[in-house]
């Protein structure tokens, strides 16, 4: 199968850098959220990020007309009966995404796979909601997407190896270097940095150093691009604590245990950079 339109579920951060390294590819795409104003602002993100690479002398003016005008913005899942491919980014919610993949099994034509962006729940549970589990897989972007160059590709249980090599293939042709990961809690990126996130943001709880001790450290000491608790800014502190969710429950394990902090963060809605607060103020 030749993937020629290619669909995302979710404008937000993760969903708009992915529709546009898609558009970048050459791909038709079809970018749907639940309203309009949602997907108006992910086509401003991809839009501006277009224009400074124009300045930059990056692209040309004309590529980047090309770009945006491949990508269609939805607001009826419907949309996705047009897509051979389609790629969840909606919040990380499992609700949430059993539903999508319920309806998208629906809507999609038979032959269409359905990837996961998700960052922790497994793949064979999104499968398990779907008639087509075989043609169901993850296919794990980074944040910034247009900038990060892994995409995480992981195989559930009843993932055929067509609907594999075919995700691994698009991974190349957006640009990315995939890395195969298996089923597990986390699979590899987030079983990894996810901990160490949480152990920073325990030491700033155990008043171990500020928050610009433990970036600096990490920073500096580690030759990191950024600190940790600048990185879960980035990310989202609600999606850090729902991956730690993931680990904690799915391995039983009590050092995978949320720090309070985090949650408390959470709680009070302090989710980082995208609301304007978090560990630092934005
Ligand atoms: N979107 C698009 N492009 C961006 C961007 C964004 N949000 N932020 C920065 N960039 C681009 C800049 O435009 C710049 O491009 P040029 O080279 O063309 O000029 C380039 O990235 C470098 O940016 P800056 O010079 O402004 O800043 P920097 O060198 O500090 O890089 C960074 C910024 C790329 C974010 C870097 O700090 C970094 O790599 N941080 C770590 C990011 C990381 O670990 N991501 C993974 C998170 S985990 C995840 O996503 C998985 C999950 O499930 C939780």
């Amino acid at each position: 199968m030749e993937v020629k339109t290619f669909g995302v579920i979710g404008a937000g951060q993760m969903g708009n850098g992915i529709a546009q390294v898609a558009a970048m590819s050459g791909l038709q795409v079809i970018m749907n959220d639940i309203n309009d104003e949602f997907v108006q602002r992910g086509m401003k993100n991809i839009t501006n990020l277009l224009t400074k690479s124009v300045e930059k002398g990056k692209m040309s003016a004309d590529e980047k007309a090309a770009v945006l005008g491949r990508i269609k913005t939805s607001v009826s899942l419907q949309d996705m009966a047009a897509a051979d491919y389609v790629v969840e980014a909606a919040t990380e919610n499992e609700p949430i995404k059993f539903k999508i993949f319920q309806d998208l099994d629906k809507i999609c034509r038979p032959e269409a796979i359905l990837a996961s962006n998700t960052s922790s729940i497994p793949i064979g549970r999104i499968a398990a909601q779907t008639k087509r589990p075989t043609q169901v897989i993850g296919m794990h972007f980074m944040n910034p997407v247009p900038v990060m160059k892994l995409v995480e590709v992981i195989r559930g249980l009843p993932t055929s190896d067509e609907t594999f090599k075919l995700t691994w293939d698009l991974a190349v042709k957006f640009g990315k270097t995939p890395a195969e990961s298996s089923d597990f809690p986390g699979f590899i990126a987030n079983r990894i940095l996810l901990p160490m996130i949480n152990e920073a943001i325990y030491a700033l709880y155990h008043g171990v150093g500020t928050r610009e001790a433990i970036d600096t450290v990490m920073k500096l000491g580690m030759n990191h691009p950024m600190g940790p608790l600048a990185l879960a800014d980035l990310i989202g502190l609600d999606t850090c604590l729902a991956i730690m969710e993931t680990l904690y429950k799915g391995f039983s394990d009590s050092k995978y245990r949320p720090c309070p902090l985090l949650r408390k963060y959470v709680e009070a809605g302090w989710l980082g950079k995208k609301t304007g607060r978090g560990f630092y103020e934005y």
